[in-house]
């Protein structure tokens, strides 16, 4: 089902393209908090890993705006309003709102290790869904393969720093993903309540405006009127 869901989103080319471009800007961000994450680290190993990361994320950054681009250019030029439903497939969620300043080594960790899993869950999803688009799909491929490495080198990287506190970490950082789903869900409603309230005070509440100004305009009597007596004063003042 939730494939069958993945390959209609993925089938219009303008959406596809679209969404491999937002999906670069996400990478390129998380390449950049990675080098940060680099330089505040007093880990060397660690510090050597993140800066393998960041490449990584860099790359998948440029494979995949090459490849939206490509597909920007090859479509027929027409408007751009398709929506991106990223709320359905998002990209490589959990970089984008990674707070590098605010987490010890064995949080970011945690963090990271859930966030490259989901993504390569996502991206192996995606990836089948577009099997029809082999050059799309390559680039899928490709970027799976480095997600998988990024899951599996943060996960041996937290049980070597945190051998004991691991689980709480992972589960810390489950809850906090969770939390922001939350947030990410309520705001997508509060935006779809606003639109519905805005629609209806639009439809409800101008209509007797509407009607009260159309009457007030057809009690104005047409064309030049004489200037009252007592407001010839006009031009002495400037009221
Ligand atoms: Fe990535
Ligand atoms: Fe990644």
């Amino acid at each position: 089902m939730i494939q069958l869901l993945h390959r209609w989103i993925w089938h219009d080319a303008e959406r596809r393209a679209r969404k491999l471009l937002n999906f670069a800007e996400t990478e390129a961000d998380g390449g950049r908090d990675l080098v940060r994450a680099a330089e505040l680290t007093q880990d060397p190993t660690l510090r050597r890993l993140y800066m393998v990361h960041a490449a990584d994320e860099q790359r998948h950054a440029a494979l995949f705006r090459t490849r939206g681009a490509a597909l920007l250019r090859a479509l027929p030029a027409r408007s751009s309003a398709t929506a991106q439903l990223n709320w359905i497939s998002p990209g490589e969620r959990g970089l984008d709102d990674l707070r590098v300043h605010s987490e010890s080594d064995a949080s970011l960790l945690a963090f990271l290790h859930l966030s490259e899993k989901a993504a390569a869950g996502h991206f192996a999803a995606y990836g089948e869904a577009v099997r029809t688009d082999p050059p799309t799909h390559a680039v899928f491929q490709e970027v799976l393969h480095d997600e998988t490495f990024h899951m599996n080198y943060t996960l041996a990287q937290l049980n070597r720093i945190a051998p004991q506190r691991r689980l709480s970490f992972l589960w810390r950082a489950r809850l906090n993903r969770l939390w922001k789903a939350y947030l990410r869900a309520m705001s997508a409603i509060a935006g779809v309540m606003g639109t519905i309230v805005l629609t209806l005070q639009y439809f409800v509440l101008l209509p007797p405006f509407a009607f009260l100004a159309k009457r007030a305009e057809r009690r104005e009597p047409a064309g030049w009127a004489p200037v009252q007596p007592e407001r010839e004063r006009a031009l002495e003042s400037q009221y």
